[in-house]
């Protein structure tokens, strides 16, 4: 297991148990902010990425968040909930309108936000994609997503990729690729084969997309009976972008095992990456689509699951059954979301910061030899600190320093693996936001590293 120099296990989001964590509680707070997070310490259960916090929140508004102490940071994480910013005042609108009329739909009604959000999730999706079932948050989306795999292929076993992460809950976990999320939790969901990810800038397979390929098929053959392949369309925490070959065998490879293809886009989807749904970058077809986070505007846990018209033949068993199910909140707000991100061409604007983001990064990989690799898409990026770019060694020290420092100067971001600063803002971020946030960044990295020529 990957652990940093004081034994804290590196793991997708950024370590809260290091010096450098403890000297923030230290120094950037002030006595009111002190005593609410010891309250909160005091009360809530303990446990890895979320305790103890960094700050406290009074509000949200737009591409920020601020704390009770009137700190504002520019929020480039937001645990992917904040496509359309935060607090948007069309949704909240929604919403609170909703909540005058009708407010929770019990289990055998159903109600008209609920079934206008399934049928313009039926109309984005392409071919047969027709078929949703709402549920309030990824995690179940995903366990939803395996069982369905389970009952249309009559087969149980799953094959994922390691260092994935597809929820906490005990399915999602089983299919995971983090160790840190398994470990304690005894025997899980069996027959899951997990293979290394075609990442690019290191990994088993490097840069040799077609080995994970071979891997992936060697796998399908050796089992021969697996039901279903879950991935993230492109990973999130650390932004892997697989290429259009890889992801058009893959979808190949499944349809001739007859493996149903399960693509996991609960942070990614809604306009992240420059389109509706980021499998729409590479010309395939997901038969189960898992969709969250965003899904419910940065207000309400909404997710839930799109697939094909043809599984749709098990009205006899519950495949998800949560209380929140059709919730017309949830509804509401992922319909709000999706005319907000239409109506306001996001998708166009995305792609375009995009572009932008690539020529800003790449400026600051020739002025920073610190960083060993920036790859993106749309607003989701990725910037890789290395000790040295010939071999690649991370720079996770230099990482963290860099997030406090970001922190402290009001960017807030999540470093991912050890050593990435992963950058996601809200979509509706304007130019000059974005550039004061990057401004801020280049001057923390400056902060941990002197430019090439200082
Ligand atoms: C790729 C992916 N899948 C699933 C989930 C789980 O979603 P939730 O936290 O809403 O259960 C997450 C959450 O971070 C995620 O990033």
């Amino acid at each position: 297991m990957l652990k940093d120099e004081n034994n804290n296990r590196i793991t997708e989001g950024d370590i809260n148990q290091t010096t450098a964590r403890a000297a923030w509680l230290e120094t950037a707070i002030d006595a009111k902010t002190r005593l609410l997070l010891e309250k909160d310490n005091r009360y809530f259960l303990h446990q890895a990425l979320s305790t103890p916090c960094l700050d406290v929140l009074q509000s949200c508004t737009g591409s920020q968040i601020e704390s009770v102490s009137g700190k504002k940071y520019y929020d480039f994480h937001g645990n992917n909930v904040h496509q359309i910013g935060y607090s948007n005042p069309k949704l909240i609108e929604a919403i609170s309108q909703q909540m005058q009329s009708l407010s929770f739909s019990p289990r055998r009604f159903t109600n008209e936000p609920a079934i206008d959000l399934a049928e313009k999730l039926a109309g984005l999706c392409p071919g047969s994609l027709n078929r949703i079932l709402l549920t309030p948050n990824g995690s179940s989306a995903v366990g939803i997503a395996l069982k369905l795999a389970r009952a249309v292929s009559g087969k149980f076993k799953v094959v994922s990729f390691w260092d994935s992460f597809h929820g906490a809950s005990l399915d999602a976990i089983s299919v995971g690729g983090e160790a840190s999320f398994r470990e304690h939790m005894g025997p899980l969901l069996p027959g899951v084969e997990r293979i290394p990810p075609p990442v690019a800038y290191r990994g088993v397979f490097q840069d040799k997309e077609g080995k994970c390929l071979e891997h992936l098929e060697y796998v399908f053959a050796k089992e021969g009976d697996i039901g279903a392949f879950i991935a993230e369309t492109i990973r999130n925490t650390d932004v892997q972008i697989p290429s259009a070959e890889f992801w058009k065998a893959a979808r190949k490879l499944c349809t001739d095992y007859g493996v149903l293809l399960i693509l996991d886009e609960i942070p990614i989807a809604l306009g992240r990456t420059g389109k509706m749904f980021a499998f729409e970058h590479y010309g395939i077809e997901p038969d189960i689509l898992c969709l969250g986070k965003g899904l419910g505007g940065g207000i309400f846990p909404q997710a839930g699951i799109v697939t094909r018209d043809e599984y749709n033949v098990f009205g006899s068993i519950s495949l998800g059954h949560y209380t929140h199910e059709k919730s017309p909140i949830g509804s509401i707000a992922g319909l709000t979301t999706i005319q907000f991100i239409e109506e306001h061409h996001l998708l166009e604007k995305v792609a375009a910061d995009g572009v932008y983001m690539q020529s800003r990064l790449e400026a600051f990989e020739a002025q920073f030899e610190i960083i060993g690799s920036i790859r993106g898409i749309g607003l989701l990026w990725a910037i890789e600190l290395v000790k040295d770019r010939f071999t690649k060694e991370k720079a996770n020290k230099a990482a963290e320093q860099v997030m406090y420092a970001c922190l402290k100067r009001g960017l807030s971001f999540k470093v991912s693996a050890g050593n990435v600063l992963q950058l996601s803002p809200v979509l509706t971020i304007s130019r000059t936001e974005l550039d004061a946030a990057l401004a801020i960044l280049e001057e923390s990295i400056a902060a941990v590293q002197q430019p090439i020529g200082n």
